[in-house]
């Protein structure tokens, strides 16, 4: 019924935000639900990001002004936003990693914060979910307790995400999202969620998509409190992640839409603790992660050759960027530490 229900305002949706009279929908009841969300920065049309109109980068630390944004990235999600919630559809494989990946996040964050709450263990914690997509998982984050902040840059799937959130009273008070990256949301507002904001910061199957990852480092350590944990699922640089991950998944049996991925942006789990490490966090896990196309479930595994979960945790204060050259002989590789 729910299900139903919100398929239906969801091509109601899309019909509405496709047609010529746009603008003028988005602020009637098409745009009611989101419009107090889209007060900054949301002018752009979704349908082809332009990274020119989106604020720069200005870091105080004087990172760099670059941006995360691959603009074929965000048109490929965009072209898919209406169905993050079929179960059964593009998205399956993400639905079911939540088996995996909430429990991961939930008991790296429980190993250092107390659940103080009976039934909501990460009540009192503040997590940002970056490229959440439609809240696959930003949901079930909130039903655990934590106050969840859900950015993309694709508007669209924003939509989704806030027009499913709505309907579910467990998760609408508990989740919020905003449609733009984590470098504008690090200038937007200092004093809401810039520096030192966040117990945590997700990033699930994100960053084998984006143009620039060590602004995207360098963000993620910006809005962490010290102490403050970073979780990243992403697949692996290998021969086995390219036949599995992209021939089979996407070519021959279509688990994933053909394109989505591109080899050349993932990244071993040895460069992704490189990359962290000269940005402020230290490594704490790496797991692999094994999907089965047959029975369409997740399972943990002594191999981080295909799929991988991290944790790592900032140090201290924000790094000096560019440390990475002068970090000295690369820490030896976790591999695939037990899942505790
Ligand atoms: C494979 S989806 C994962 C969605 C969600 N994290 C999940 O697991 O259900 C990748 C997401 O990254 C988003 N994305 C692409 N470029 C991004 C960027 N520069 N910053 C943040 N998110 C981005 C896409 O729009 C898309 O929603």
């Amino acid at each position: 019924m729910h299900c139903n229900k919100f398929e239906r305002l969801v091509s109601a949706l899309y019909r509405c935000t496709r047609s010529a009279v746009c603008g003028a929908a988005r602020s009637g009841v098409c745009g009611a639900a989101v419009r107090g969300q889209r007060s900054v920065r949301l002018q752009r049309s979704a349908a082809v990001w332009s990274p020119c109109q989106t604020a720069s980068c200005h870091f105080s630390t004087g990172a760099s002004s670059k941006n995360t944004v691959d603009p074929d990235e965000v048109r490929r999600f965009q072209s898919l936003a209406g169905k993050w919630w079929d179960e059964q559809g593009e998205f399956a494989a993400l639905h079911a990693m939540n088996d995996l990946r909430v429990p991961f996040i939930r008991d790296n964050l429980l190993n250092v914060h107390r659940a103080r709450h009976p039934g909501k263990p990460l009540a009192g914690l503040r997590i940002l979910d970056v490229g959440c997509g439609g809240g696959l998982l930003t949901e079930p984050l909130g039903r655990l307790g934590a106050t969840v902040v859900g950015v993309d840059p694709v508007e669209d799937s924003i939509y989704t995400a806030q027009l499913h959130a709505s309907y579910d009273p467990d998760v609408r008070d508990a989740v919020s999202y905003q449609a733009c990256t984590l470098e504008e949301l690090m200038t937007e507002g200092e004093e809401e969620q810039g520096a030192g904001q966040f117990d945590a910061v997700v990033a699930s199957e994100v960053v084998e998509h984006l143009a620039d990852l060590e602004t995207f480092a360098f963000c993620c350590s910006h809005v962490l409190k010290p102490g403050g944990s970073l979780f990243i699922t992403t697949i692996n640089k290998t021969n086995l992640s390219y036949a599995l991950g992209i021939v089979v998944a996407e070519q021959l049996l279509r688990i994933v839409p053909s394109g989505t991925h591109d080899w050349e942006k993932f990244i071993s789990p040895e460069d992704l603790e490189r990359l962290l490490e000269s940005n402020g966090f230290s490594v704490q896990s790496v797991q692999g992660m094994l999907y089965n196309p047959v029975s369409g479930a997740w399972s943990w595994t002594n191999s981080t050759a295909i799929n991988y979960a991290l944790h790592a945790v900032k140090l201290s204060d924000d790094p000096q960027p560019g440390r990475a050259e002068e970090s000295g002989p690369h820490p030896e590789h976790h591999g695939a530490a037990t899942h505790s």
